[in-house]
């Protein structure tokens, strides 16, 4: 087992007021409660205001980390943020946010990699505290998923929330950190899931506008056999990288997407699910926020203590996926 290059430091999160329950949903849209909570396992999700914004999810996140760390922001050196559905397309979601802060000694960037973005976010974190460009990387993963995605859309709208997490990456100090990570891609496939207008090759007009494709389009059953077969690779690779088996993992943080395929990755694994952290049922799927909101959850609720192994894993648009095996 390698010794850690870099740790992740302090944890925080941030999720809207607004709880959109399926009975709600029932009364917008052709689906009852008892079809989604059977086909995915989510009961409820969050859902961001006006005043919510992108940015403002972020930095509640991000200055809950920088509380729990004794920090300021003027001790952060890159600023990295994993989104798919930024405030403006142009600058990055993390420049918002690095001006919000007042992170005025920082670089700032997006990683876009949609589901998997928190976990791209801490290897591309990792590597710069390896590169001493870094001491301190804020890496926030933050999405306002329900402001892309098509509210007349029953196969995509009840699966989405908002909501916002954040970590310090920092060179490891006492053997914790990250242990091993695979990342994987996969670009064949991306029009199974995939916001196909708005881009550069699909500027906005009106016809886009009325045939809804400015927002998310998934091929559902699919991607859900892609997440299955991917999330267990993801496992594997990242824990043979540790050197470890899956039995040496004590939680298991995987993406929240659908309950269906965290119980496949546990099984897969062969991990208990009271080794997995679930909150699918009352965030449905923030995307790139998923992981980092569950780990604030589990590090905030106890369930993770110094000196446990954790293994976080994820899978998006991209299709992307990784795995990330992290000593607390
Ligand atoms: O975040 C990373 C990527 N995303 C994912 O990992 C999500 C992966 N996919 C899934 O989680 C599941 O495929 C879904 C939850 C999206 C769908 O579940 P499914 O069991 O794969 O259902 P399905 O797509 O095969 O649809 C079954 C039926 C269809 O009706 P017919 O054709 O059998 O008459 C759908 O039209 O369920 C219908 N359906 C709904 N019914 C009620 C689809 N959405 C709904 C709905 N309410 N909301």
């Amino acid at each position: 087992m390698r010794r850690p290059i870099a740790e992740l430091w302090g944890t925080g999160s941030y999720t809207p007021k607004r709880v959109l329950t399926n009975d709600e949903f029932s009364k917008m849209l052709d689906t009852s409660d008892q079809w989604i909570r059977e086909r995915t396992g989510i009961r409820e999700r969050r859902v961001a205001g006006a005043d919510e914004s992108n940015a403002c999810m972020a930095k509640a996140a991000a200055e809950q980390v920088l509380a729990d760390t004794e920090l300021t922001a003027l001790d952060v050196q890159a600023v990295v943020v994993a989104t798919c559905s930024p405030d403006r397309l142009l600058p990055s979601q993390a420049c918002d946010l690095q001006a919000i802060l007042g992170a005025k000694n920082a670089a700032a960037f997006d990683v876009g990699a949609a589901c998997t973005g928190f976990l791209y976010a801490l290897n591309v974190a990792e590597g710069l505290v390896a590169a001493e460009q870094a001491e301190h990387v804020l890496v926030v993963a933050s999405e306002k998923l329900t402001s892309i995605m098509d509210w007349t859309d029953r196969t995509t709208a009840v699966l989405f929330g908002d909501g916002a997490g954040a970590t310090i990456v920092r060179r490891g100090t006492t053997g914790r950190g990250i242990l091993s990570s695979y990342m994987k891609s996969d670009g064949t496939l991306a029009e199974l899931l995939y916001r196909p207008g708005g881009g550069a090759a699909h500027p906005p007009d009106e016809a886009l506008l009325k045939d809804h494709s400015y927002y998310i389009k998934m091929a559902g059953r699919e991607v859900f056999k892609a997440a299955v077969l991917s999330m267990a690779d993801a496992c594997d690779k990242a824990l043979a990288r540790a050197g470890l088996a899956a039995g040496d993992i004590d939680l298991l943080i995987p993406h929240q997407a659908n309950i269906r395929i965290i119980e496949a990755t546990a099984k897969h694994a062969g991990l208990p699910m009271d080794k997995v952290y679930v909150n699918v049922d009352r965030f449905g799927n923030t995307s790139a926020a998923s992981v980092a909101i569950a780990l604030d959850e589990a590090v905030r609720c106890g369930r993770v203590q110094p000196g446990m192994k954790l293994m976080f894993c994820a899978f998006g648009a991209g299709f992307t996926w990784a795995s990330t095996v992290v000593q607390w």
